[in-house]
This record gives structure tokens, C-alpha cells and sequence, in this order.
């Protein structure tokens, strides 16, 4: 089956008492037992454990991604520490790329740490660095690429390799990308996060986040770490999110699309200074997102000459894009990374991983590229 077929259907039966088509919302706490004795009789008892709304959002998911189990959260951040908490214990190392989102960052700083896990920022697009980094006690390796915000991208399968030969895991956030471009579990990726938040549900209606796993053994210790610590999604979020990746394909090749006309006309302008997209030929890693990934993605990352202050101008000069948190929905949105997204990471480190005092990201939408160019340049002229 078709990646398109299996994204409206996967996942979804009309309804078996009333032939409705899409999947109810099961707005339940709780489930009624036959008896003491039948307890989980219909697979379902509370709905921290799990809830029949949500687990069609985790079935399509699995579907999608190609993997065998899934769980899905309140937030992208709930999935990630799920998969941290259920699969990381005090003794343990872990190998962070240098840039990710940065309550990703945070959380492995902050909390990581403070539980005993040792932790290590490191330049996952550099091979080399990323196999220096694993030590006897490294129990997993943590990537995101294309990375938040500045797009640098990682080689999965080389990085799931140098992870299959030490024994450790390899955990990928893949929201930049989504399954409709990219497959970690084809490249030999253990584990794939989600953000839900982003281009899956689409609309800017949800928080929500989903891990996916190959492994039952993984599934079981994340799924025991969500329920313990009640990180659940609800089901009306997953309800929303069914119906926004219905459409996913249609928008990512038209948000794609717009991405790459909006990054060849930033790179032609004389305010910028410089764009990051790995669409352009000039993208250090053009070469590997052609072959790991059969789209660029709607993400886009420069800088206008005059550093901050002038980023700043342009972000306020905007009309038509959004300045606001998020990425990945139907309306375009404008993001200064280092006040927004990103104000968690120390500045040294920011900048030694090229998150730059003005960079600038874009997150694409599905208005005519037309406007958004005009709204861009005329914001450019303002600066
Ligand atoms: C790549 C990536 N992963 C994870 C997250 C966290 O997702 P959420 O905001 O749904 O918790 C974000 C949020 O911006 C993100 O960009």
C-alpha cells in the first residue's frame, strides 16, 4: 500500500456500531470491567494507560513510520522523555547532537543530568566526532535531522552503524521531516520521535507528540515510563491529529515546494547574508538529504546583513508571515531561534553549533508563494 492510501486509512475503521467513518472520540476516563476477574477485558481500563481514540493515531503512526509498536504523548517533549526515562538509568552516557531543538537540550541539561546520566553535546554530522563520543557506558545516541533551527543535517545510517557496532541506541527525531520524506527506520534508526505539533497534525490546533519502536522490549519500557508518569495524549488531540495527517503528503510537497522558492529568492537578495536550506546546491549536506530523504522540507534558516538588530527589524516588519513559536502548520511563521526556541542553550554553545545571535527561521505554509515573497522582500527593503 501507497504511503497517500496508508495515511488516510491506516489506522482507521468506520465505526462498528454506527458506520461512522471517522474514528469517535472517546472522551472516557475510564473503562467498565465485566468482572473483577476480566479486568483489561476489552483491552482498555483507564485512559492514562491507553484510550482507543489515541491508539489509532499510534497504529497509523506505525504504519507510516514502518515500525511495529508506538505511543503517543502530550507533547513532543513528553515523547522524548518518555523514551529517556523508560530506556536511560543513573550510570548511563548519552550522546546529544550539538543542535536540536532546544527544550530537547534543556531537558537533557537539566534533568538528564541531575539523574546521573552524563551527558555529551556532540557535532552529529560529524562522523568522526559522533564515534569518539561513544564510551563503554553510552547507552544511546539522540539525533534530529534536519536539525532545529539550522537545518545541518546527519547521516542516519552512518550513525545508526557506529551505534549497531557499539550496542548502543539510536534515537532520532524525525518532526522536521516527517515520514512522507523520511523513513529513520530504513536507515537503521532504533527509535523515532515526534512532535506531533509540527507538519502531522499541521493546523496549529495541537500539542502533542508520538514515539515510535521496532523493538517490543522498547515498547513495553516506554510505554511503562508514559503511564507511570502520566504523560498521555489526549483523546482529542489524537482525534485532530488523524484527520491533519490525512493530508500530510499534499502539504509537505506543497509547503516543500514554496520552501525552495523562498530560499533561491533569500539567497539572491542583496540584504541576506546567508540561507540555510538543504534544497540549495550550496547546503553542506545537499548531497546526503537527496539521498536519505525524498524532500528538502519546509524549514528555512538565514541571516540578513546587520546581524541581530536587522533580523530583529525584519521579524517585526513582517505582515502576512507570523512572528510566533512553532513550525510546520498550514500558516507561515517567522521565529527568532535565540530569544524563542532556542533561549535555553547557553550562547558559547549557540554559536559553536551556528545558532547565530541573527538567524532567522521560516516555517513554510501553504499561502500562495507569491505573497509570502512579496511580504518578505517589502519587510527586507524596511531594515
Ligand atoms: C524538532 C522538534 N522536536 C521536538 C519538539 C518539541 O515538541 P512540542 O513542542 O510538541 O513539545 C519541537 C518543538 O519545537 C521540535 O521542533
Amino acid at each position: 500500500m501507497g504511503f497517500r492510501t496508508k495515511q488516510v486509512h491506516a489506522g482507521v475503521e468506520p465505526d462498528p456500531t454506527t458506520g461512522a467513518i471517522l474514528t469517535p472520540i472517546y472522551q472516557s476516563t475510564t473503562f467498565v470491567q465485566e468482572s473483577v476477574d476480566s479486568y483489561m477485558g476489552k483491552g482498555y481500563s483507564y485512559s492514562r494507560a491507553g484510550n482507543p481514540t489515541v491508539r489509532a493515531l499510534e497504529e497509523k503512526l506505525i504504519a507510516l513510520e514502518g515500525g511495529s509498536d508506538a505511543t503517543a504523548y502530550s507533547s513532543g517533549m513528553a515523547a522524548t522523555v518518555a523514551v529517556f526515562l523508560g530506556l536511560l538509568e543513573a550510570g548511563d552516557h548519552v550522546v546529544i547532537a550539538d543542535v536540536v531543538y532546544g527544550g530537547t537540550y534543556r531537558f537533557a541539561d537539566q534533568f538528564l543530568t541531575k539523574f546521573g546520566v552524563e551527558v555529551d553535546f556532540v557535532d552529529a554530522a560529524n562522523i568522526d566526532a559522533v564515534r569518539a563520543a561513544i564510551m563503554p557506558n553510552t547507552a544511546m545516541v539522540f539525533t534530529e535531522t534536519p536539525a532545529n533551527p539550522t537545518l545541518k543535517v546527519t547521516d542516519l545510517a552512518a550513525v545508526s552503524s557506529i551505534c549497531g557496532e557499539a550496542g548502543v541506541l539510536h534515537v532520532s527525531d524525525n518532526t522536521f521531516l516527517t515520514p512522507y520524506f523520511q523513513r529513520p527506520f530504513e536507515l537503521g534508526t532504533d527509535i523515532v520521535i515526534h512532535s506531533t505539533t509540527k507538519f502531522l497534525e499541521g493546523h496549529n490546533a495541537t500539542i502533542g507528540g508520538v514515539v515510535v519502536v521496532k523493538d517490543a522490549e522498547h515498547q513495553e519500557k516506554i510505554a511503562f515510563a508514559r503511564i507511570a508518569a502520566g504523560l498521555v495524549m489526549s483523546p482529542m488531540v489524537a482525534w485532530l491529529t488523524l484527520q491533519g495527517i490525512k493530508t500530510l503528503s499534499v502539504r509537505m510537497d506543497s509547503q516543500s515546494a514554496s520552501a525552495m522558492t523562498v530560499a533561491e529568492f533569500l539567497q539572491k537578495h542583496d540584504a541576506v547574508d546567508y540561507v540555510n536550506y538543504p534544497g540549495l546546491a550550496e547546503h553542506p549536506q545537499h548531497q546526503l538529504s537527496q539521498t536519505q530523504a525524498s524532500g528538502f522540507g519546509a524549514m528555512v534558516g538565514f541571516e540578513v546583513h546587520g546581524g541581530a538588530e536587522a533580523g530583529k527589524k525584519l521579524m517585526n516588519a513582517v505582515e502576512l508571515w507570523s512572528l510566533a513559536e512553532n513550525l510546520g502548520s498550514v500558516e507561515s511563521l517567522i521565529t527568532h531561534p535565540v530569544t524563542m526556541t532556542h533561549a535555553a542553550v547557553p550562547r558559547d554553545e549557540r554559536m559553536a553549533a551556528g545558532i547565530t545571535d541573527g538567524l532567522v527561521r521560516l516555517s513554510v505554509g501553504l499561502e500562495d508563494v507569491e505573497d509570502l515573497i512579496e511580504d518578505l522582500d517589502s519587510a527586507l527593503r524596511r531594515i
